[in-house]
């Protein structure tokens, strides 16, 4: 039964180790008042606190229903469980008085050009990233959250993840079947973590508002992957798609999932291809590995068939940094056209700003409210 504390100067569930199960939701507001929302922090605080640490469930009158969901007994686990809270760009409008609080880079995520977007998958007042080691854990949360806030909020889209065993020294493969997360930043380091993720901290975000120091800016995108046709495709093309061998990991012509590629020794990308998805994301120059980082914390999806008899099955992929521009839109830039595309179809997501951590005597949202 191993917690994670939600304290501290930024929230659990970024640096933290990748749980195998989440639910990725966002909601929206409905109260109108400024005061109004700054309870619905506080509240939202306290029951992440509670059901981040565990404890019992008390129901003294049979007469109301029961204070909790009971799916994991009256005593409650915290079972890995982290909660991430998020802001978007639609709680910074005229409602709450906050439009001159916006951090710099918040917007509507727009449609990049592979995109067919269903606006009712997207975007939202607040996200929240629930990550927990069972998926009754995170359902759990979401339901005691959903009941919680009912007053302040309502939920506005979910979806449900999970990511596959993997060896301590190894990433776990995605539902392609390759190693997803090998070349992500080392952010356990907190040298790393404060270049790559944390607003006001980080190098490129000193022109942020000063109450988002110690956030981070969060792309969410919901990704169908094709696999039937993925399946067919010879494993050759497979991986000189992703520039990487299919079971060991290792970048191509090379032995070991970590070993390091040397783009400037394959200038014409004989050996890995100039499109292929991992020399597109990060082309390992000096001036992308001083900015453009990025932290991957994706899971995957399955959501049974789709209307057509396909698989519905995809990527949750979330990623962490200091600088939305600098990061996932620079980066999703880099990769537009990139031949993984025909196998892929986003059409959902959003971009959040995780705010700061919060103490024992305070509560989430605190510097902006
Ligand atoms: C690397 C899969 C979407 C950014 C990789 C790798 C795989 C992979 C297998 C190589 C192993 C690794 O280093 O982790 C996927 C799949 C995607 C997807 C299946 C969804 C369809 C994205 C998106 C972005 C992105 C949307 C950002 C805009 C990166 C970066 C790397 C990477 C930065 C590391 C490249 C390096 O440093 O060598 N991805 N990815 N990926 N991907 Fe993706």
């Amino acid at each position: 039964n191993q917690s994670y504390s939600c304290y501290g100067q930024h929230q659990a569930g970024i640096t933290t180790p990748h749980q195998p199960f989440a639910i990725m939701c966002a909601f929206d507001v409905t109260v109108t008042e400024l005061a109004e929302l700054k309870k619905m922090f506080q509240l939202l605080s306290q029951r992440i606190e509670f059901l981040t640490q565990g404890g019992e469930l008390h129901d003294p009158d049979p007469k109301l229903p029961p204070s909790g969901s009971g799916i994991l007994g009256q005593t409650v686990p915290s079972d890995g469980l982290t909660i991430t809270v998020g802001v978007g760009a639609s709680l910074f409008d005229q409602r709450f008085g906050l439009q001159n609080k916006k951090t710099k880079h918040l917007t509507e995520m727009p449609d990049f050009p592979n995109d067919k977007l269903q606006r009712e998958w997207c975007d939202g007042d607040v996200s929240i990233q629930f990550c927990a080691f069972s998926p009754e854990t995170c359902q759990n949360a979401l339901r005691d959250v959903i009941k919680q806030l009912s007053k302040f909020a309502i939920i506005k889209w979910s979806i449900d993840g999970f990511l596959p065993k993997a060896p301590a020294d190894q990433a776990a493969r995605n539902l392609f079947g390759f190693r997803d997360g090998t070349a992500n930043p080392d952010v356990s380091k907190t040298e790393i973590a404060n270049q790559v993720l944390w607003t006001g901290v980080a190098s490129n975000s000193q022109d942020e508002p000063a109450w988002a120091k110690n956030g981070t800016y969060q792309a969410v995108r919901l990704i169908r992957h094709f696999v039937e046709f993925w399946d067919r495709t010879p494993l050759q093309e497979q991986q000189t798609i992703f520039g990487r061998e299919k079971y060991s990991g290792a970048p191509l012509g090379m032995k070991k999932e970590h070993d390091m590629p040397d783009y400037t020794k394959d200038t014409d990308g004989a050996v890995i291809p100039k499109d292929s998805h991992m020399r597109l994301a990060n082309p390992r120059d000096a001036e992308f590995l001083q900015r453009h980082q990025l932290y991957r914390r994706p899971f995957d999806y399955s959501r049974g068939l789709s209307k057509a008899g396909q698989l519905d099955v995809g990527l949750v992929f979330i990623c962490y940094q200091a600088n939305l521009t600098d990061g996932f839109v620079f980066v999703q830039g880099l990769l537009n056209g990139e031949p993984l595309e025909e196998y892929i179809s986003p059409f959902g997501g959003g971009y959040f700003f995780v705010l700061a951590g919060f103490e024992k005597t305070g509560y989430l949202g605190q510097t902006l409210l």
